[in-house]
């Protein structure tokens, strides 16, 4: 008994001494644990003793068994609200670790440039299928078959049946867009294109373009030239120089090239085709030609932002160096 009451002591001081969680789960094993803890053993000594005195010390052990058990669960709550306390009490005021965050791409952003400028002109961005059926890259666009116009799109075919294409250019959506919606609108489409070319600093396989689209009872040329002035001088901040020059495209009668001169330099670039729609065209997609009319045009965005800010190699777009990308 004696051993009994300096058991019940032992064990208070130990459960004192502890502080953390795995600490007291080993002080359970010390003490209650089914194969070698000491009150275990103890119960195991009761069938040695006589019936009188197992009644007596076996209601003891008993007693002091829950005593001890309730001991262990008070310090166990204990030590795991103060566990709980700690992790809410970080402070939340530290100043965090300094990450490096990412941003958009420069040819992201160059896109959204130009939609928001087209935005601001009231012309909606529309997209389309970057793989074609050839009535839609070519036949519908006028360009037949064996039509020397196919000749300047050297292209990517794919192993379809029917035939199908890489888009060669963004003009395809034109035709999509007409045959599914009434004039007048307004349209910007940026899009990405394939063409099957050796790769050099201004060649690439890939890369992408924005055709405009505008369709009413009187749109003109001359509407054209405001608003792609328009668009030069907010894309470049600041008044550029244009050159409008005759040229063909089989889809627009009349068809002219568009170049631009930047304030200080003598080089006019080319950076645009742009013409009347054909009335071919208008008819293909169910349009009266007498009745509507207007303007398109076409251009690489690569190209604009090459000349923006003054890269020398449109491989650099797709090189993904870091260098590079980190310069935009
Ligand atoms: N699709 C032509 C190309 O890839 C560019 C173009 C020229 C688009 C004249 C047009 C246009 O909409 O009217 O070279």
């Amino acid at each position: 008994m004696r051993d009994l009451i300096s058991l019940k002591e032992e064990v208070s001081a130990d459960l004192e001494k502890t502080t953390s969680l795995a600490a007291l789960e080993s002080l359970k094993n010390k003490y209650f644990g089914r194969k070698a803890g000491i009150l275990t053993k103890l119960f195991e000594e009761l069938p040695k003793l006589s019936l009188e005195e197992k009644r007596e010390v076996g209601g003891v052990l008993n007693r002091l068994r829950g005593e001890l058990m309730i001991l262990w669960d008070q310090k166990f709550e204990l030590l795991q609200a103060e566990e709980l306390d700690r992790e809410a009490h970080f402070d939340l005021t530290l100043p965090g670790k300094k990450v490096e965050r990412g941003h958009l791409h420069i040819l992201s952003q160059v896109n959204k440039k130009i939609r928001e400028i087209f935005l601001g002109l009231n012309f909606s961005t529309v997209l389309g299928p970057e793989v074609e059926t050839e009535y839609y890259n070519f036949d519908a666009l006028n360009i037949p078959p064996n039509h020397p116009a196919r000749d300047m799109w050297d292209t990517l075919w794919l192993a379809t049946e029917p035939k199908k294409l890489l888009r060669t250019h963004t003009s395809p959506v034109q035709v999509h867009y007409m045959k599914e919606h009434e004039p007048p609108f307004a349209i910007i489409v940026p899009g990405r294109v394939f063409r099957f070319e050796a790769t050099d600093a201004t060649h690439e396989v890939n890369f992408h373009q924005f055709e405009g689209l505008m369709i009413g009872a009187d749109v003109n040329l001359a509407n054209f030239k405001f608003v792609i002035q328009q668009f030069f001088d907010k894309f470049f901040n600041k008044k550029v120089k244009m050159r409008i020059r005759p040229s063909f495209f089989p889809f627009t009668e009349p068809s002219v090239e568009i170049d631009i001169q930047l304030p200080g330099t003598e080089r006019w670039l080319e950076v645009m085709g742009a013409g009347m729609v054909h009335p071919h065209v208008l008819e293909e997609v169910g349009y009266n030609p007498n009745k509507v009319q207007g303007f398109a045009f076409g251009g690489g965005l690569e190209r604009l932002a090459m000349i923006k800010y003054n890269i020398p190699d449109i491989r650099y777009f797709y090189s993904g160096d870091l260098r590079f990308i980190k310069q935009f």
